[in-house]
């Protein structure tokens, strides 16, 4: 048996419980396995958990002409996994986006998955909440009520997910550097800055690191004995699957190796689409020299990817439901109306993703001659919705640029 991982709650503040459960994992597990801790495990945490255990059981279960060679009749998930990473076959898409992104990430497939979890809760009946939505997956999930530290040293790594304003309490917590040391920490606490979580981690000064009274006599410099922080910005519509993710590969220690790169590309493409900023490869080094104009372009371009990313659905929102109330205002009853416009609006917006076409020319290719639709578009010019749009996307980029989101 591979796991075991099966007690559903560990007690409050229990590090005997959460490690004697671990060191019979690591005597039982297979060496590749990798377990996540998921630090405040809420409504983003449980869809991010859920989008990962999908696609974990969709990989699993046999499928249609699937050919059992000496290797893939081993029936176990990390068999399937490294062979999907050498061969580059199926990793299935459980979100909207298709075509160029999931080709990416086949290519980019990681070379470990993860397939342990430790939900992360300060009260019980948070972790009653997380019981009944993962309950399906007890075999490989274990909710921890308040002992995220002892999580984090059986974790390989760690997405921290509670509310930004409980990060600090979270990550100063005694031990958590330490149990952190040499791992992935990827948050998506908005408004957190990497170096305020390095703050809350290593002091005031990230420089003079409060690791060098913890670390180990092995490591070698205080840099060394830190965790990799990686920032990801998911949106409200991870919750179905459908996000828009940016990845922040931006750091003064370098660019993201290409498999830590390729894990967090995979975890969050399990609640939708991935881009990451600065593109993978470019402005490395940056942050060791004196900023340059490229570098401000490159920050402010980083921002806007935030900006309209987490902030693009309430945006459209109110695109809307300015639209649901204009019909509503030449009689069609409000649910007929929000039906009507939220498709039209999921329509336009296939069509771009699928077929990648620019939307002027799907504006262009709806509006026949004397038609309704060139009426409302000449509407909507005279009324500046096109420089309003913008400029609400430079707004609140001048707002993550002074945040440093
Ligand atoms: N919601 C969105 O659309 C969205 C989009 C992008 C990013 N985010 C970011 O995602 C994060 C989570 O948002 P959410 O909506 O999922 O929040 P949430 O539902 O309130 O979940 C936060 C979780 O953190 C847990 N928690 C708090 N302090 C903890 C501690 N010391 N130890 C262990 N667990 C702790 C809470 O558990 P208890 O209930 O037991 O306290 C709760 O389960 C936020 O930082 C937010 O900025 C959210």
């Amino acid at each position: 048996m591979p796991s075991t991982f099966n007690l559903p709650i560990v007690g409050a503040n229990n590090s005997s419980a959460v490690m004697s459960s671990a060191s019979s994992v690591s005597s039982t597990s297979p060496p590749d396995h990798l377990t996540l801790a998921v630090l405040g495990c809420g409504s983003m945490g449980i869809a991010i958990l859920s989008g990962i255990l999908k696609e974990l059981s969709e990989m699993d279960a046999p499928r249609p002409l699937q050919v059992v060679t000496s290797s893939a009749s081993v029936s176990s998930l990390s068999a399937l996994y490294s062979s999907h990473a050498s061969t580059g076959a199926a990793a299935t898409s459980s979100g909207a986006s298709a075509g160029v992104a999931s080709a990416a990430a086949r290519n980019d497939m990681p070379e470990r998955l993860p397939t342990h979890f430790l939900a992360c809760v300060r009260r019980p009946e948070a972790a009653k909440r997380l019981r009944a939505a993962l309950w399906a997956h007890s075999s490989v999930v274990k909710v921890v009520v308040d002992d995220n530290v002892a999580a984090v040293q059986q974790a390989g790594v760690a997405l921290l997910a509670c509310q930004a304003s409980e990060a600090a309490a979270l990550l100063s917590s005694p031990g958590m550097a330490r149990a952190l040391q040499g791992k992935m920490l990827i948050s998506i606490c908005e408004g957190v800055t990497t170096e305020q979580i390095e703050s809350y981690l290593y002091g005031e000064d990230p420089a003079s690191s409060a690791l060098t009274t913890t670390a180990p006599a092995t490591a070698t410099s205080p840099k060394e004995a830190r965790c990799r922080v990686v920032r990801a910005m998911p949106n409200a519509a991870s919750l179905i699957g459908e996000s828009m993710t940016v990845v922040d590969t931006s750091s003064a220690t370098g660019p993201l190796p290409a498999d830590a790169a390729a894990l967090v590309t995979w975890i969050f493409r399990r609640i939708g689409s991935v881009v990451h900023h600065p593109s993978r490869g470019a402005g490395a080094g940056a942050g060791t020299r004196a900023l340059t104009t490229v570098d401000r372009v490159a920050a402010s371009s980083a921002a806007a990817c935030t900006a309209l990313g987490a902030a693009g659905p309430a945006f459209f929102a109110l695109v809307l439901e300015a639209a649901i109330d204009g019909a509503v205002a030449m009689g069609l009853p409000r649910a007929e109306a929000q039906l009507l416009a939220a498709q039209s609006m999921r329509g336009a917006a296939g069509l771009v993703l699928q077929n990648g076409e620019h939307p002027a020319l799907l504006r262009d290719r709806i509006s026949s001659p004397g038609g309704c639709a060139i009426q409302g578009l000449l509407a909507l010019e005279e009324g500046g919705v096109r420089s309003t749009v913008a400029r609400a996307v430079r707004e609140a980029t001048a707002i993550a640029v002074q945040e440093g989101k």
